[in-house]
């Protein structure tokens, strides 16, 4: 998407790309103790009213409030987070959507630990060695689940921050958009890093406007990016997350989701519709690849079809042509490098999330990656769409890999990841 306009019409920059760091290693027995804990935090799950648009809303919350607590932690740092259900019927867990931790910490009901019940508590604990934007969300009943409510923002930060620094996570509560908009006078000169958090079902559209600004990460993993975009959109898929970055000018900045002011640090008046989008995967040179065989290869082939294996036939989102729990999963041993085709023939955008790990983009309809070396968690797979990826098997046990719109995935588009 005129990604030639961009080059030439936005005095757009290209670091050097350098060869890839694969993000964080994980040794075998990383499970076993992470040290004490130095950020304890308690999340209560309870029903609860929430204020939303100036109506009341019957949600599921964490604390009481949609997003639930941010919680934040500087790397190095041994979080332990306590989970309690007060009153949620259906149980729950707490995820760490993006965040590689060990197996046991996963927080995936019937494959790492049983759904935490009213009454009942669930003591994670992972030591933060990724910094980065993340979220934290219950996997109990996941698409009722989030969709009520149960979820929040986890931060990492590599330093004390200097300048500003936000979140905003982005939701729609009984139809209605979160977060409420908000305006914070910014003086001119200061960094600002916002972090942009998709914890909905369906791609949303950002646009900043009233500065140039850089994509700084995706998925919480550094990019070596573009150093100066403009008047440009950018995507992001369920559960993705994107920081921008840039100097605050001495006239006012604007966050735009799909139209809708939601950060400010003035009044703006913009129409951002007709904007380009970023490519992430389509500017500057090849992107390099640090693995050059797979030890694995597995085809994806998602789809949508009748599901004959339960009691009653289902309509169901596909995966092989087949729905979960029968979807064989992918078996694979600790060290392989892996790489996994995904190939879309719905009619539907696919958001794909795999746990435990990131991957590398290869390719996308058949053409390689170019720009900064691309390690994502969440990346949205469009009809007709063939996505490459590639990982290394570094974080043993069995790791969900589903779709994340979360209906699709409650609704068959939901396999395994398993160490042999
Ligand atoms: Cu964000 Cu399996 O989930
Ligand atoms: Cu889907």
């Amino acid at each position: 998407v005129a990604i030639a306009a961009l080059l030439t019409g936005t005095g757009l920059a290209v670091a050097p790309a350098a060869a890839p760091a694969v993000p964080h290693d994980h040794g075998p027995g990383e499970a076993r103790s992470v040290g004490e804990p130095t950020r304890r935090f308690t999340l209560t799950a309870g029903t609860a009213t929430v204020r939303v648009s100036g109506r009341d809303v019957a949600a599921w919350a964490f604390d009481g409030q949609v997003p639930g607590p941010e919680l934040t932690a500087a790397v190095g740092d041994v979080l332990e987070v306590t989970l309690r259900n007060r009153d949620i019927a259906r149980g729950v867990t707490l995820h760490w959507h993006g965040y590689d931790v060990p197996n046991s910490q996963d927080g995936v009901p019937g494959i790492t630990q049983a759904a935490v019940l009213p009454g009942q508590e669930f003591v994670y604990r992972f030591r933060a060695d990724q910094a980065g934007t993340y979220w934290y969300h219950t996997h109990a009943v996941s698409d009722l689940g989030v969709r009520m409510g149960l979820y929040g923002v986890l931060v990492v930060r590599p330093a004390p921050v200097t300048g500003v620094d936000v979140t905003v996570p982005v939701h729609t509560l009984s139809g209605r958009p979160l977060p409420e908009p908000r305006t914070e006078p910014v003086g001119a000169g200061t960094p600002v890093r916002l972090r942009l958090i998709n914890t909905d079902s369906t791609t949303h559209r950002y646009a900043l406007a009233g500065t140039p600004f850089r994509v700084a990460a995706i998925d919480g993993a550094d990019l070596r990016g573009p150093a100066s975009i403009v008047d440009t959109a950018v995507l992001i898929p369920a559960g993705g997350r994107y920081d921008l970055v840039f100097a605050a000018p001495a006239t006012p900045v604007a966050l735009f989701v799909d139209g809708r002011a939601v950060y400010s640090t003035g009044p703006v008046s913009t129409a951002t519709g007709g904007w380009p989008v970023l490519d992430p995967l389509g500017y500057g040179a090849r992107a390099p690849v640090p693995w050059s065989r797979f030890d694995r290869t597995f085809t994806l082939v998602l789809d949508r079809g009748l599901d004959l294996h339960g009691l009653l036939p289902r309509y169901a989102h596909t995966v092989n042509g087949a729905a979960d729990p029968d979807i064989p999963p992918q078996v694979v041993r600790f060290g392989d490098t892996v790489e996994f085709t995904i190939v879309n023939r719905s009619q539907s955008v696919h958001p794909w999330h795999l746990h435990g790990h990131h991957v590398l983009v290869l390719s996308r309809d058949g053409r390689p990656a170019t720009g900064s070396p691309l390690w994502l968690d969440s990346f949205d797979v469009r009809p007709g769409e063939v996505w490459r990826v590639a990982f290394r098997a570094d974080n043993p046990g069995m790791w969900a890999n589903h779709c994340h719109n979360l209906a699709h995935a409650d609704a068959g588009m939901t396999l395994h990841l398993m160490y042999s």
